[in-house]
C-alpha cells in the first residue's frame, strides 16, 4: 500500500482516524529520513489539538518500538522491574530505589536519561561520584545486571530511535505537552527496555509536566494501557510534586541524601516514596513477599548501591565534589511553612549549574540547593532555610530571583498529599 504523507496530515487534521499502515509507515519514514520534519510537524501539531484514538497511540507507540530493538531479558532467569518518573525537583527516588528493589531479589535494569530544564537527571546526579561512568556496552550491561542485580546508565541509540528524533522535533515545535505524544514516547523506551514490570511515578504540581492532578492521571492510565497492551505489567502511582523531595536538588547533594537513605535515615518523604514504590515494584514481579523496610533496615540495599557504584567505576567512597560558593537564604517569619515552591526550587537549582538548558551543556555537580525544613515544618524568622551551591558566585542573583515567592509562612496553603492515587489496568 502506498501511503501519502499529506494524505495523513490532512485526514488528521480533520479528525478522520488513521490507520495502523499509515502510522507505521510515518514512523518508519521518519526515522529513515525519508519525510522531512516540517510534514511530521504538521502532523505532531495536529496530534496536539486532535488527540489520538486508543487504536491510533498503540499503532504509533508500537511502530516507536519496533524503530530501534526491544531487549530479551529473559536469559537473566530473575523477575525483572523498572520504575520511570515523569521528572520532578529533588527526585533521587531511583539512587536508593533500584539497589533496594535489587537487594530483594527482583533485578532492576534502569536505562535513564539527563536533566533538561528544572528537572534534574539521574545520569548527572550519579555523575557527580568520582569516577563512575554512565555508559556501559551491552556486555557489561547484562553482567551486572546478573551479578549485581541494579543497572542504571545510559539508553544506548538502539531503543526506540524514532522517539529521538520525534521528542528533538517537538521540543522545538511547541507540541511536548500532548498526553498521548508524551504517553508514547516514555512507553516506547520502557518497553523496548525489557522489563517484566513498570511502575510510574507520575507527578503532579507546580515542579512537574502536569500541573493538575487529573491531567496526570488521565496520562497514568494512558501509560497503563500502553504498558499493559505490550504485555508488561504496569501500575501508576500519582504523587505530588507541589513541593520538591526531601531536602535538596542538584547533583552531589541529592547522591548525599540517597546515601543518607540507604543507611537508614533521610527525610522522611524520601524514605516513604522510595518504599511505596519498591512494594510497587516488587509486588508487580510478582514478590509480595518481600519487605522492602527491612532490606533498608539491614543494610542489604546500602551493599547493593556499593557494588553498583563500583561496577561502573565510582568509588562509593570518595568525597563528593563541594561548592566553591555558598549563600544563605533566611526564613521570612515564624510560623509554619506552607508553601516551598517546586518549581522556583528547580530553576534555582538549574540556574546554579545543576542543570542544562541545551543537552550538550555540561553541569556542575557541586550546584544545588538544601533546605532545612519541609512543608509542614515550624521554622522561626532569621532562620537559615536554603542553602544555595554553586561554582559560581555570578549565577547567585539570578537564582535568588527564582526563588522570589517560592517560600511561604502560614500563608494557608494546603500541600498535596505526597501519593495522591494508583492507577492501575
Ligand atoms: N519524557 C519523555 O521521555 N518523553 C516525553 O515526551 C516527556 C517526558
Amino acid at each position: 500500500m502506498s501511503v501519502d504523507a499529506i494524505d495523513v496530515i490532512r485526514a488528521k487534521r480533520d479528525g478522520v482516524e488513521l490507520t495502523p499502515e499509515q502510522i507505521r509507515w510515518v514512523i518508519r519514514s521518519y526515522t529513515d529520513g525519508t519525510i522531512p520534519d516540517e510534514q511530521v510537524s504538521a502532523l505532531l501539531m495536529a496530534v496536539f489539538f486532535r488527540g489520538m484514538t486508543p487504536a491510533e497511540l498503540t499503532a504509533w507507540t508500537r511502530a516507536m518500538i519496533d524503530s530501534g530493538v526491544r531487549k530479551d531479558l529473559s536469559p537473566l532467569g530473575r523477575p525483572t522491574a523498572d520504575k520511570h518518573s515523569t521528572g520532578g525537583v529533588g527526585d533521587k527516588i531511583t539512587l536508593p530505589l533500584a539497589p533496594l528493589v535489587a537487594a530483594c531479589g527482583v533485578a532492576v535494569p534502569q536505562l535513564s536519561g539527563r536533566g533538561l530544564g528544572h528537572t534534574g537527571g539521574t545520569l548527572d546526579k550519579l555523575e557527580a561520584i568520582p569516577g563512575w561512568r554512565a555508559d556501559v556496552g551491552e556486555a557489561d550491561y547484562l553482567r551486572q545486571l546478573r551479578e549485581v542485580g541494579a543497572v542504571v546508565c545510559a539508553a544506548g541509540n538502539d531503543l526506540a530511535p524514532a522517539d529521538k528524533k520525534l521528542y528533538a522535533l517537538r521540543d522545538v515545535t511547541g507540541t511536548v505537552e500532548s498526553i498521548p505524544l508524551i504517553a508514547s514516547s516514555i512507553m516506547s523506551k520502557k518497553i523496548a527496555e525489557g522489563a517484566d514490570a513498570l511502575v510510574l511515578d507520575v507527578k503532579t504540581g507546580s515542579g512537574a509536566f502536569m500541573k493538575d492532578v487529573d491531567s496526570s492521571r488521565e496520562l497514568a492510565r494512558t501509560m497503563v494501557g500502553l504498558g499493559e497492551a505490550a504485555g508488561v505489567r504496569t501500575v501508576a502511582l500519582v504523587t505530588a510534586m507541589d513541593r520538591p523531595l526531601g531536602r535538596a536538588a542538584g547533583n552531589a547533594v541529592e547522591v548525599a541524601e540517597s546515601v543518607e537513605v540507604l543507611a537508614g535515615g533521610g527525610p522522611a518523604d524520601v524514605v516513604e516514596l522510595t518504599l511505596a514504590l519498591a512494594r510497587e515494584m516488587l509486588a508487580t514481579a510478582g514478590r509480595d513477599d518481600v519487605d522492602p523496610a527491612e532490606a533498608l533496615r539491614d543494610g542489604r540495599a546500602m551493599d547493593v548501591w556499593r557494588r553498583m557504584i563500583a561496577a561502573q567505576g565510582g568509588d562509593p567512597d570518595a568525597p563528593l565534589p563541594t561548592p566553591a560558593e555558598r549563600h544563605v537564604v533566611t526564613a521570612p517569619a515564624t510560623g509554619t511553612l506552607t508553601r516551598l515552591d517546586a518549581y522556583a526550587l528547580g530553576v534555582a537549582a538549574w540556574r546554579l549549574g545543576a542543570g542544562r538548558s541545551r543537552k550538550e551543556d555540561p553541569v556542575s555537580g557541586a550546584a544545588g540547593v538544601v533546605w532545612t525544613a519541609g512543608v509542614g515544618e515550624q521554622v522561626t524568622a532569621g532562620q537559615p532555610l536554603l542553602e544555595l551551591h554553586t561554582d559560581d558566585a555570578d549565577r547567585i542573583p539570578r537564582a535568588l530571583e527564582a526563588l522570589e515567592g517560592a517560600v511561604g509562612v502560614d500563608t494557608g496553603d494546603e500541600p498535596l498529599p505526597l501519593v495522591l492515587d494508583r492507577i492501575t489496568a
